[in-house]
């Protein structure tokens, strides 16, 4: 595996979840795969779980790994070309990343969307730089557009949670007082339509994910109909498409409560986390026995050590 931004770069889903399940058990089987390789987790944005994980990750497979946060250590990056660089950017990504190509084996890089330029964000203008100039592998640890360890991990933790054959999965829509990119809402819809599972997406009108996701997807803009007979319910807050990096709604209706999940078949609650609580979903809810976002963030290290072991395998 050479790169791994989106759901076809995983390959056969069936085999990879079958894999997540053997790394799952036993994550150490695999501790001389990394021996003498050199992982880089580059972050142009905050982490927790992803920072943590992909590390975790990468030392349970024997590596090492070496941490760089863009806003703190080296030369602040310029990633437009034809600028003159007389600003307060030192060096252009042009010569950082494949310089730091020849002293690691994987880069891991995240860089989000910059709700500036909606055509440089969905085209992936930092993220494909890395790819064409790194000369080694690359993952996505979230991107303008997608999250795939993100997506992995959730379709991972349905597959252990889920009660019936297909299970009836909703991605909703919740309310948040800051503009949030729509990788992890782009990436779900992406690895749920591969998934085994009847899947529906609800939000407000004017938050349409961009076409080239939703393709064939259902949508729902009664929330509470969408709701019903859930087995899972996936809360995510993201700005507008169309309207590009815009909030049009804080409406708290949208929040996930008690008397939304009533109608669901018993539904677990997912959320990739960070979550503002009482915005996106209760109290009552998150801390309800049928929450599973802590299972869900545990299992980011098993996505990640999938992937990581695979681009090891094929180094060889
Ligand atoms: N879910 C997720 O990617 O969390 P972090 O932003 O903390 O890495």
């Amino acid at each position: 595996m050479k790169r791994f931004l989106t759901v076809t770069d995983i390959g056969d889903l069936k085999k990879a979840l079958a894999e997540a399940t053997e790394v799952k058990k036993n994550p150490y089987a695999w501790d001389q795969l990394g021996k003498n390789k050199t992982i880089i987790l580059i972050f142009f944005n905050s982490s927790l779980r992803t920072r943590l994980s992909t590390q975790k990750a990468a030392m349970n497979l024997g590596m090492n790994v070496i941490v760089l946060d863009v806003n703190k250590d080296g030369w602040k990056l310029e990633t437009e070309f034809g600028v003159v660089m007389d600003g307060d950017k030192p060096e252009h990504l042009r010569e950082a990343v494949p310089v730091i190509g020849r002293y690691c084996d994987i880069i891991a890089v995240r860089s989000f969307a910059s709700f500036e330029d909606k055509k440089a964000d969905y085209e992936e203008q930092i993220l494909n730089q890395f790819i064409e100039f790194a000369g080694v592998p690359v993952i996505s640890m979230e991107s303008a557009t997608r999250h795939p360890l993100q997506a992995f991990a959730d379709l991972f933790t349905i597959e252990e949670y889920k009660k019936t054959d297909k299970p009836k999965v909703v991605l909703t829509w919740a309310p948040h007082p800051r503009a949030l990119p729509q990788a992890v809402p782009n990436s779900f819809v992406e690895w749920m339509k591969e998934g085994d599972v009847e899947f529906v997406v609800t939000h407000p009108k004017g938050y349409e994910l961009a076409p080239e996701f939703m393709e064939g997807v259902s949508v729902e803009y009664d929330q509470k109909k969408a709701f019903e007979g859930a087995d899972f319910i996936y809360a995510k807050n993201w700005a507008s498409f169309t309207d590009y990096g815009k909030i049009l709604s804080q409406d708290k209706s949208w929040t996930v409560d008690e008397e939304k999940m009533a109608v669901t078949n018993q539904a677990k609650f997912m959320h990739c986390l960070p979550v503002r609580r009482n915005m996106i979903v209760t109290d009552g809810v998150i801390d309800s026995p049928d929450s599973i976002v802590i299972d869900e963030a545990a299992n980011r290290e098993v996505s990640a050590q999938v992937v990581i072991k695979r681009m090891l395998e094929s180094l060889k």
